[in-house]
């Protein structure tokens, strides 16, 4: 599995745990940045993240940021993006059975990298329910499909 992963100067430690963790577990993986610790902009990074999803280059996506606020909503607004902000791992497991979420966002400074690394494994371990949870999906689609481009 392919993984999309950004951050902005308020995630990169997190960022290079989440990285570490992805590499030592098989998964490979694609960089969008930021990897300098000077103050940037969460969509500059989120956005090339997203797209990676959004077009198949990628399979899922991490973005991390202080809060894990701004990423999720700059990700979120690319269209086909599902991603949840998660800071525990049952909303992790609910979001992968029954949102099909293929982005998950972080908060570095709200969560430890010990938390973050179960709500990851949790995220990419979990698959979609599907069933009556598909029919959901579509109409978040038919809304994406309403008012994007
Ligand atoms: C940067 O200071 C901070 O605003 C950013 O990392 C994030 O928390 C925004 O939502």
């Amino acid at each position: 599995m392919k993984i999309a992963i950004a951050c902005d100067h308020g995630g990169l430690d997190l960022k290079r745990a989440a990285v570490d963790y992805l590499h030592t577990h098989g998964y490979e993986v694609v960089d969008f940045g930021t990897n300098e610790a000077c103050s940037c902009d969460y969509p500059d990074f989120a956005l090339p993240a997203a797209e990676a999803i959004a077009n198949g280059t990628c399979d899922r996506g991490v973005v991390i940021c202080g809060t894990g606020i701004g990423v999720s909503i700059a990700a979120n607004k690319v269209k086909g993006i599902r991603c949840a902000h998660c800071h525990d791992t049952y909303s992790a497991k609910y979001t992968r059975l029954h949102n099909d979420a293929n982005m998950l966002a972080f908060g570095q400074r709200v969560i430890g990298e010990g938390l973050m690394l179960e709500i990851l494994e949790t995220f990419l371990t979990t698959g979609f329910e599907g069933g009556r949870h598909q029919k959901r999906i579509d109409k978040i689609t038919a809304i994406e499909n309403k008012y994007f481009k």
